[in-house]
């Protein structure tokens, strides 16, 4: 079955509703058990940088992958929440002045000048340490060796081997141009590693086999250069109405991209490839997969 972008829209929607109502939950609630007092800026500016409208790909992916396997939801919710802590904290700090330097994420002021850069470099520090909590708590139904599991996973996708990592790759490659496998590296770590840890969150829950959970990981690894591909083709395509976000500063900044490297008409192709290439990696979950191949394909061809 192929769906319109319109099918997946609306189901996109529906489950970013559900991840929106876990996580006001998370970020409202009063001091938890060992915690000494949630000071107030603080616990706003964390909210506000995590509801404010993004899309929710990467929950839905976790939720889609841990359907898959017939994995717990309500596990796939809260682990879903906790990624997009991580990325919210991710998205906070890539804005400050002393990193890209914008004024404007997800259609709103970003952290730092709603707030502070102050309370915006907090507010990443306590969304990416909520993100580990929420994974430990007691309240995600989960094994603990499948949340050690996770932990380890998320830290790794997240710190100086993935995220972090491929930040500071970003950063030093405005300064020195690295070559094309050089900027395909630096990508899966800063984009790559958070949208592979989404997919293979799936497998971990659910407790499949070492086989499938690879694949996962696999087809995870793809979306995650498609989707880092099309955010820097939007950055030359799109404009700061659609995107919520600034447009045009890649160039303006330097930044190692792909499409300034190989050209719009390049990455449009390279897209569909990637797109087609993840598909054929479930193939052999048949129909079950169809969310996931349905996922890989909006993002190759997302318009925000
Ligand atoms: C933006 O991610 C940052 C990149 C990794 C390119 P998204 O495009 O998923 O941002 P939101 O979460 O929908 O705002
Ligand atoms: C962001 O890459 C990657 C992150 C780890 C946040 P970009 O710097 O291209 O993301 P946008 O365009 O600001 O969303
Ligand atoms: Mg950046
Ligand atoms: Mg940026
Ligand atoms: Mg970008």
């Amino acid at each position: 079955m192929i769906r319109s972008d319109d099918a997946f829209q609306t189901s996109l929607s529906s489950y970013a509703e559900t991840v929106e109502a876990r996580l006001a939950i998370l970020l409202d609630r009063a001091t938890q058990v060992g915690e000494l007092a949630r000071p107030q800026q603080l616990i706003e500016a964390m909210h506000y940088g995590a509801l404010n409208g993004g899309k929710r790909l990467r929950p839905y992916l976790v939720m889609q992958s841990t359907r898959l396997f017939a994995g717990n939801d309500e596990a796939a919710l809260q682990i879903g929440c906790a990624l997009e802590c991580l990325h919210s904290y991710s998205l906070v700090h890539d804005d400050l002045p002393a990193m890209d330097d914008d004024d404007m994420r997800r259609g709103k002021p970003t952290v730092h000048v709603k707030y502070d850069q102050a309370t915006a470099i907090l507010a990443g520090d306590g969304l990416l340490t909520y993100a580990f909590d929420i994974i430990a708590s007691p309240e995600t139904p989960l094994p603990d060796a499948a949340k050690v599991a996770l932990v380890l996973e998320l830290a790794r996708a997240a710190g100086i081997g993935g995220m972090a990592g491929g930040q500071m790759l970003d950063l030093a490659a405005e300064k020195a141009q690295p070559d094309e496998a050089g900027i395909v590296m630096l990508q899966a770590m800063k984009t790559g590693a958070l949208l592979r840890f989404a997919c293979e969150a799936g497998a971990i829950i659910a407790g499949s086999n070492a086989q499938d959970r690879s694949r996962l990981r696999q087809f995870g690894e793809i979306i995650g250069r498609a989707f880092q591909l099309a955010d820097d083709l939007l950055d030359v395509t799109s404009d700061p109405i659609t995107m919520g976000k600034a447009t045009g500063k890649d160039a303006a900044k330097g930044k190692a991209t792909l499409v300034r490297l190989r050209g719009v008409e390049w990455a449009h192709e390279e897209l569909e490839k990637l797109a087609t290439e993840a598909c054929g990696v479930l193939s052999p979950f048949g129909d079950a997969a169809q969310p996931l191949r349905d996922a890989a394909r909006f993002i190759a061809g997302r318009k925000r």
